[in-house]
């Protein structure tokens, strides 16, 4: 059985979600669209040789009878209400990140969650399915360096746009973090803490970059993440476990070892999106896969959730100048741990 998608938020990781669901990737068909532009999502679905329906209401998209599963990339604030709809409808869906803007709101998915007493959502968390995290995960669990003790991370940017601006290092940037390193460790956080770093001079008006954010995790784990996303040399992730009895670090993306003109070296990557390019694939082509098989094996509500909690006590915290619990709700069982 194909998989018969309708995407809700034709922007650009939406456009490329489409294009990847429908030409790339095994088993999906994208047969319905919809955005607040809708001329634009016209012109969107002739150029890219998709040809799908554009429907002018999401709800009226959501309750499509030709329409399997949704996919949202419309921007944050609209999430909540999207997915809420999608669970109602009983439709599979899988929701870019933040699954929702505030703690509450994601609380509400997971409770609608439970309710519908089925597993329906999965968050557009994509570093779980990177390469280099997953070698990384697995050189932890096989106790090649002990148990982790604290991880040094690190989140530039050569660059961010105007419109990028307040907590949005936290809760745009920082939030893959949270997340990934919660799967990593196989952890959960306790507590958050925000310094802010010497502005550049190059950060704009409207954002203080660099910032250090601190977290604790229940078993002790520390970590911190410089998030530093005017940094002009290049967008570079860096993450390095120290464990008892060693460090084992994420790899770095393939480039050619350069000895060339009295200097050695390599290319770092100036552009996010070809960071994980691989990795949305990967993803998503598990999403059909599971979805076809009435799963979810990714990123969960709970996830989603812990993720928005997680990022709203740290501007909690970076508000506040000090030490911030991450207070999260009881862990219903229907999301346990495998
Ligand atoms: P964008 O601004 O290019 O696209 C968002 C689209 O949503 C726009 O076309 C806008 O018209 C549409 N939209 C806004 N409100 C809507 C509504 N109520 N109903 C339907 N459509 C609506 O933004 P971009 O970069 O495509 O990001 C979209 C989402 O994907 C964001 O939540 C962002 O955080 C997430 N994202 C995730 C990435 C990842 O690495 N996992 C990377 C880039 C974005």
């Amino acid at each position: 059985m194909t998989l018969r998608i309708g995407i809700i938020g034709c922007g650009a990781i939406g456009q490329d979600h489409a294009r990847r669901l429908h030409f790339k990737l095994q088993g999906a068909t994208v047969v319905a669209l919809n955005d607040i532009h809708r001329e634009a999502t016209e012109a969107f679905s002739e150029a890219s040789g998709i040809r799908a329906r554009v429907y002018e209401h999401y709800q009226d998209l959501i309750q499509a009878p030709d329409v399997d599963a949704l996919l949202i990339a419309s921007w944050g604030p609209a999430h909540e209400e999207q997915v809420l709809a999608c669970i109602d409808a009983g439709k599979p869906v899988f929701c870019e990140k933040p699954l929702a803007t505030s703690a509450a709101g994601g609380l509400r998915i997971v409770e609608a969650e439970v309710k519908a007493g089925r597993k329906l959502v999965q968050v557009g968390f994509m570093r779980r399915y990177d390469a280099g995290y997953r070698q990384l995960k697995q050189t932890l669990q096989a106790g090649t360096i002990g148990d982790a003790l604290m991880v040094h991370c690190a989140h530039r940017n050569p660059s961010v746009p105007e419109m990028y601006v307040g907590d949005m290092n936290i809760t745009d940037t920082h939030v893959h973090e949270i997340d990934v390193l919660r799967w990593l460790l196989d952890d959960d956080y306790v507590s958050c803490q925000v310094i802010e770093g010497r502005k550049s001079r190059h950060a704009h008006a409207g954002l203080h970059d660099p910032i250090m954010v601190l977290l604790e995790t229940r078993q002790g784990i520390r970590i911190d993440t410089e998030i530093f996303v005017a940094c002009r040399f290049g967008y570079d992730i860096q993450c390095h476990v120290v464990g008892e009895t060693g460090v084992a670090s994420l790899p770095e993306p393939m480039s050619v070892p350069l000895r060339s003109q009295g200097r050695q070296g390599g290319a770092i990557l100036m552009d996010w999106k070809m960071r994980f390019i691989d990795s949305y694939d990967v993803e998503l082509q598990a999403w059909i896969d599971d979805t076809r098989k009435g799963l979810v094996t990714g990123p969960t509500a709970w996830d989603g959730y812990f993720a928005s909690a997680t990022a709203e006590a740290c501007v909690e915290a970076r508000r506040s100048k000090s030490i911030a619990p991450v207070r999260i709700a009881e862990r219903p069982d229907f999301y346990a741990r495998a």
